[in-house]
């Protein structure tokens, strides 16, 4: 990379790092460290909702992989984590197959570091909603076979995509690719009511210059026909909880991540 796009990068603050560092990540720079702290501080518990989401995120891949699905397509899949998709799928499948994809550069030179640990995971760079140019990907095609059910997940993703990029479409497209007994795991941030729930909306539009927060209505069309499967469209803390966890009246902040998983049937 030339001086000039290092120096662009850094002074951006990028979703993926201050995402990464709010969980207790260490890749980032300052302007990243600046936002993440501003969270954390002026915002106190907003970082519940990176935290509650991810918690989410790796519960549902448990939870796919239980179901029997084995290959998954990780759509804007941020950093490497503690816990990522394959780990935690191949303790239930320990052959499982992962592509990750994202739009951040950052996010696949680490990803290809620390992510593509053999020749069954991989982590390609493509925008979401480019989604012939992904499917067509060489690491696609050669990793998942679309003649058996996949796990695609769109955790926080379709949150960054703007309305006129289709975020619908784009789970459309990938649903119609895969076959019976596929799952699709979503979670997006939710508009909010209280002064809170503005400020933190505000401010992550501000930050990152897109997406768009939406209301429950809008999310849940997301998921089209597709059956979606217990608990329903809730709050990342009450998707299938551990036990003894999500009993709690839950703060405005984990109300303001959503999730759900649902079936093709
Ligand atoms: C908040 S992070 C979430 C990471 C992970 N999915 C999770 O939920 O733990 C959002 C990620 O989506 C990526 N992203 C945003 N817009 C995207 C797009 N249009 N295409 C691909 N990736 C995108 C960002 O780069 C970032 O890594």
């Amino acid at each position: 990379m030339n001086i000039n796009a290092m120096r662009a990068r850094q002074s951006r603050p990028s979703v993926a790092r201050v995402y990464s560092y709010v969980l207790g990540g260490r890749d980032n720079y300052g302007v990243d460290k600046n936002v993440g702290d501003y969270f954390m501080s002026d915002l106190a518990g907003s970082e519940q909702l990176a935290i509650t989401n991810r918690e989410a995120v790796l519960r549902a891949v448990h939870g796919m992989a239980t179901d029997g699905i084995t290959q998954f397509i990780d759509m804007g899949c941020g950093l490497p984590a503690t816990e990522n998709v394959h780990d935690v799928a191949r303790r239930v499948h320990p052959d499982a197959k992962v592509v990750y994809v994202d739009n951040d550069p950052f996010v696949v030179a680490h990803g290809r570091a620390l992510l593509a640990v053999d020749d069954d995971v991989d982590a390609i760079e493509g925008d979401v909603g480019k989604t012939a140019w992904i499917r067509e990907h060489p690491a696609v095609e050669r990793i998942i076979d679309f003649d058996r059910p996949v796990g695609l997940l769109f955790a926080v993703t379709l949150s960054f995509l703007e309305d006129d990029e289709d975020p619908a479409g784009v789970v459309k497209f990938w649903t119609d690719q895969v076959p019976s007994g596929s799952q699709v795991y979503i979670s997006h941030f939710r508009t909010g009511g209280t002064r809170e729930a503005k400020a933190t909306e505000r401010k992550i539009l501000e930050a990152f210059g897109r997406g768009r927060w939406r209301t429950d209505t809008e999310i849940r069309a997301f998921y089209g026909d597709l059956e979606i499967l217990d608990p329903g469209i809730v709050p990342c803390a009450q998707w299938r909880p551990q036990p003894g966890e999500g009993e709690h009246t839950l703060s405005d902040w984990e109300q303001m991540i959503v999730a759900g998983l649902a079936r093709k049937p």
